[in-house]
Parts: structure tokens; C-alpha cells; sequence
């Protein structure tokens, strides 16, 4: 099929945080303290999760030898998770945004021996790679933003590049094909939204809309278990908390 990333880039800023003339190292230092914050406030598990995600990379990365290829980057919150506790680990940093890369860059000035950041469509940077060719591959709350057909355009190509018995670890949020426990996860989050952004109503406001959004659109864990194994994956969830979930899964057919 013809892939054109235009149709799936909606909302994209092109701006640069470093478009602040006055102190853009201290402006940048002071917007990733601001997400951490809102992080902590969405998902107050989110270090057992990182931890999580940091085991599966580490047992995998410990026996390779090619770098970790992150898709969705962002400002390099999961990254840097990463990298602090796993010096020898190398990784590419893909994401479209470069405002974004460049606030990693800054987060992440400590280790950048250990980094390549790729400015690219995650599709566009998958299809320059060889088949077969890549040991692991992450990702972190970037799947659940896109159209389901372009998801499925992603786990195409990362199946593809993945070596056989290589991995596939994706952590994001995903609800359960019960409607009531599916139902009363969401209110949970909902609630826990409006709990803990009380000081910060339009915070609450946006973060409310995020998530309902995403609730419409939203894939069921069971099946998007059940696609990747019929990819030709062994998945499976390893943490779950409330609707975040880390599935890891390994190439075990090629096409
Ligand atoms: C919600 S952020 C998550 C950032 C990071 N993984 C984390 O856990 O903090 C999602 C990131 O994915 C990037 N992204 C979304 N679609 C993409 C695509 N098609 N190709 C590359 N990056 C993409 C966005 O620019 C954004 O930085």
C-alpha cells in the first residue's frame, strides 16, 4: 500500500522551544519540569512502569549488540529512564517533531554518546532499515495517538525489521473487551484527572478531552494481543495498571 505520513501528522507544531530568545536552556529545563509534573499527576505509577520497560530493554540489549530503536521519542522521558540505568545500551530516538528532539536533547545532554536522534516519520525511518535486521524496538504512549490503520502500518514494518526472536516492547494505555471493567477503568481515570488537577482546571479540561478521545478509538488489549500473535509475534502484557499496560513481544515467525 502507498503510505503517505501527511494524512496521519494532523497537530503537528512545527515550532522550536529554542524560539525563546531570552533563555531557551532554562526555558527548556522549566517546560520538562512542568511535564514531569503532569506526568507524576496522569500517571502517578509511571516509574514501576519505566521500570518495567527498562528490565525487558536491559535483559534484551545485555545479549546485542545493534542499538534500541525508540519510536516517539517526545521531550525523552522514557529514554532517559532508560539511559541513566543502562550505560551501555545505545539508542535511536525517532519522533517527527523537532521541537520535541531538541527538548530531549536537553534532558538528555549526559548521555549523548549514547544516543542518534532521527528526525523522521516512525513509518519513513522503519523503511530505510533492512529486514530482519534490529534486536529491539520500543515504544511509549505514541500508538494510541494514531489511526488504527496507521498502527497497523508500524507493527507492520517493526515486524519486519525485528531479527527473528528480537523484541517489541510498547507500554500505553489500552481498556478491556468487558464493557464494566472497561467502563470503570475510564471513570477511574477520569476521576483521578479531576483529583489531581483541581489547582489546574484547564489542565483537567484538555487532559479530559485527551482521554475520551483516545476511549473512542481505543483498540481492547485482548485484541491487540491477539493481532500481534496473528502477525506472527509472541505478546503479551507484563504490567498493568489501571488501563496502562507494557506488552512485550517477540518476533517468533517471519513472513
Ligand atoms: C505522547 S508522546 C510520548 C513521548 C515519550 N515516548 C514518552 O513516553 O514520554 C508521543 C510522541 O510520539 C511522536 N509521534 C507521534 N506520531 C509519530 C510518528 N508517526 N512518527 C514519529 N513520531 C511520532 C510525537 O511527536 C510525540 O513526541
Amino acid at each position: 500500500m502507498e503510505y503517505d505520513p501527511s494524512m496521519f501528522q494532523h497537530g503537528v507544531k512545527p515550532s522550536s522551544q529554542f524560539d525563546n530568545p531570552t533563555d531557551p536552556l532554562n526555558y527548556a529545563l522549566a517546560r520538562l519540569n512542568e511535564e514531569r509534573d503532569v506526568t507524576l499527576r496522569l500517571t502517578p505509577h509511571i516509574d514501576t512502569l519505566n521500570d518495567v520497560i527498562l528490565r525487558l530493554i536491559k535483559d534484551r540489549s545485555q545479549s546485542i549488540s545493534s542499538a534500541v530503536v525508540e519510536l516517539g521519542t517526545g521531550t525523552g522521558a522514557t529514554t532517559a529512564s532508560i539511559l541513566q540505568r543502562s550505560p551501555d545500551t545505545q539508542l535511536v530516538c525517532v519522533d517527527f517533531n523537532t521541537s520535541r528532539l531538541e527538548r530531549a536533547a536537553v534532558r538528555l545532554a549526559s548521555h549523548l554518546g549514547q544516543i542518534t536522534f532521527e528526525v523522521s516519520d516512525a513509518v519513513n525511518y522503519l523503511r530505510t532499515i533492512k529486514d530482519d535486521s534490529v534486536a529491539c524496538i520500543v515504544t511509549a504512549s505514541m500508538l494510541h495517538n494514531l489511526p488504527l490503520q496507521y498502527r497497523r502500518i508500524i507493527l507492520s514494518e517493526v515486524h519486519r525489521v525485528l531479527s527473528p526472536g528480537g523484541m517489541f516492547v510498547d507500554a500505553d494505555k489500552h481498556g478491556y473487551r468487558d464493557p464494566h471493567i472497561d467502563e470503570e477503568l475510564f471513570r477511574q481515570q477520569i476521576a483521578l484527572i479531576a483529583q489531581n488537577f483541581m489547582d489546574k482546571p484547564e489542565y483537567s479540561r484538555d487532559w479530559v478531552a485527551h482521554f475520551t478521545e483516545d476511549y473512542d478509538k481505543d483498540e481492547k488489549r485482548e485484541d491487540y494481543l491477539g493481532y500481534l500473535e496473528d502477525m506472527g509475534f509472541e505478546a503479551q502484557s507484563v504490567f498493568g495498571f489501571g488501563l496502562d499496560i507494557v506488552v512485550s513481544a517477540q518476533k517468533i515467525k517471519t513472513k
